[in-house]
């Protein structure tokens, strides 16, 4: 089937034999662009039998070594960033100097995994048994961490590159292998990702990839018998995988509704810059976009004024124009995120600019005079759509925060660092930025969702530590 991109099993790039498959749209003009293949169930098997079959020699593979084959890949990726930055323009219509950042940020995550995990996973302990009450100094106890085999992991549309390194690095560095499922849209950037492993000549088996329908192979990968991690980042899906799954550690993202708090004596020029940042960038499609602006009545108008002529000058547009604002990911999320702003609007939510949409492209808007009865004061929109609530407290703006099942980031903005310690101590998110926007980065931070907005931690060495099991052996001596 020529045009069509293939999967990548065992050190190789295969069709499948169902002879189908699945369209990938471009978000711009909802028309296909690419193609890859729809894999069944039984390549499913064969993908994980090979990765399961390459573990133990990976595993034996001196850990210098597996750290060379990285960076080796950084490299690589870099050399053809064009080609995978190209690939997201089109499938996830990401601007085009983001799309390049990706994969720069990648490779630096990729190279920076390898740098720590040397140090890391090279290090165990070694404990005296005479420590506990009423032993002797006759066990030695040798504590080290070893891989726990097949991996898979699954990334989301918004970051097909960067959050598939962020789990196959950490992954293949503590010496497992795996299984990547990358999303449709998104699917052809991993492809082109896979493709710089393959260059690098890591080992047939180690990294393999399957792409297809969810509903023919979604649940049948995350709970295969072979599978002994599973690294996701996403949207609800999630709930289901971890409810479905088996016995295997899970790391799990997914998704937010990233509070920003605005007190009396906040930097409102610096404020109403990192709403900016934070809400509109990649359209809002970020876990980690600032998703409601919750600002103390008395510095109220002003902030909102600020945001909303910064609003009115976003660039709105291509891809390739490199614009702010350009067409969200599908049909059904430009329907998803029109459907909180109508009944925002029916409900009293003030627009501040027209609300405008042309396919999936929708004008950024900013909404004054939320309130909690609006979907949107809950919601995630993951689109351009930032609302805004008054409060009377700091501490109504707290409870609002705690009140949500999402929790993954929020941040605060205050003149006062004790003040804005206070706040952060009492926000119940994973991470809490103060006097700045949320945000993931930089890769080597712990970044974590509380209550269903994930459950363990990422960030580089966070992901190393979550990839392996801890395995003793205990020296009994004579
Ligand atoms: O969409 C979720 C990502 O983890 C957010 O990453 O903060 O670098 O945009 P970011």
């Amino acid at each position: 089937s020529s045009g069509m991109y293939k999967f990548y099993s065992n050190g190789e790039w295969m069709e499948s034999t169902s002879g189908k498959g699945v369209s990938i749209l471009n978000p711009a003009s909802n028309e296909s662009v690419y193609q890859v293949q729809a894999c069944t169930q039984k390549e499913v098997d064969s993908v994980f039998e090979a990765a399961k079959k390459a573990q133990k020699a990976w595993a034996r593979t001196p850990l210098w070594k597996r750290a060379e084959y990285l960076h080796k890949v950084d490299g690589i990726m870099k050399d053809n960033a064009q080609p995978m930055a190209d690939a997201l323009m089109n499938e996830v219509a990401k601007g085009a100097k983001d799309s390049l950042t990706e994969v720069i940020r990648s490779g630096d995550l990729i190279a920076y995994t390898a740098e720590e995990g040397v140090r890391y996973l090279g290090e165990g302990m070694l404990l005296n048994s005479d420590s506990f009450p009423g032993q002797d100094r006759s066990k030695l106890c040798m504590a080290s961490k070893v891989p726990l085999g097949v991996v898979l992991c699954i990334p989301p549309f918004n970051y097909p590159v960067n959050l598939a390194v962020s789990k196959i690095a950490p992954a293949l560095m503590a010496g497992n292998t795996v299984v990547i499922k990358p999303p449709t849209q998104g699917a052809v950037a991993a492809t082109h990702m896979v493709q710089a492993f393959h260059k690098a000549g890591v080992p047939p088996g180690v990294i393999n990839l399957v792409t297809g329908r969810g509903s023919e192979i979604g649940d049948y990968l995350t709970t295969h018998a072979l599978v002994n991690c599973i690294s996701f980042t996403g949207g609800d899906t999630g709930l289901s995988i971890c409810k479905k799954a088996g016995m295997v550690p899970i790391q799990m993202e997914l998704g937010g509704k990233d509070v920003c708090i605005v007190c009396e004596d906040a930097d409102l020029e610096l404020t109403a810059k990192n709403i900016i940042k934070g809400g509109f960038s990649y359209s809002g499609q970020r876990c980690t976009a600032v998703k409601l602006v919750l600002v103390l009545e008395s510095v109220a108008d002003k902030l909102v004024s600020m945001v909303s002529k910064q609003v009115d000058g976003l660039s709105v547009g291509k891809p390739e124009d490199n614009c702010t604002i350009t067409p969200v990911i599908s049909k059904s999320s430009a329907d998803f995120i029109e459907g909180l702003v109508k009944d925002a609007e029916a409900k009293g939510a003030k627009l501040m600019q027209k609300y405008r949409r042309e396919g999936n492209l929708i004008w950024p808007v900013l909404l004054d005079h939320v309130t909690p009865e609006m979907r949107l004061a809950w919601e995630e929109p993951f689109g351009p759509v930032v609302p805004v609530v008054r409060v009377k407290t700091v501490e109504e703006a707290i409870d609002h925060c705690n009140a949500n099942n999402l929790a993954l980031q929020g941040c605060v903005f205050s003149r006062d660092i004790d003040q804005a310690i206070r706040v952060s101590d009492a926000m119940e998110t994973g991470t809490v930025q103060i006097n700045g926007a949320p945000a993931r980065g930089p890769d080597h931070f712990p970044f974590q969702g509380f209550r269903d907005s994930g459950i363990g931690s990422q960030g580089i060495k966070n992901s190393l530590a979550m990839m392996v099991k801890t395995k003793t052996t205990v020296l009994n001596l004579k």
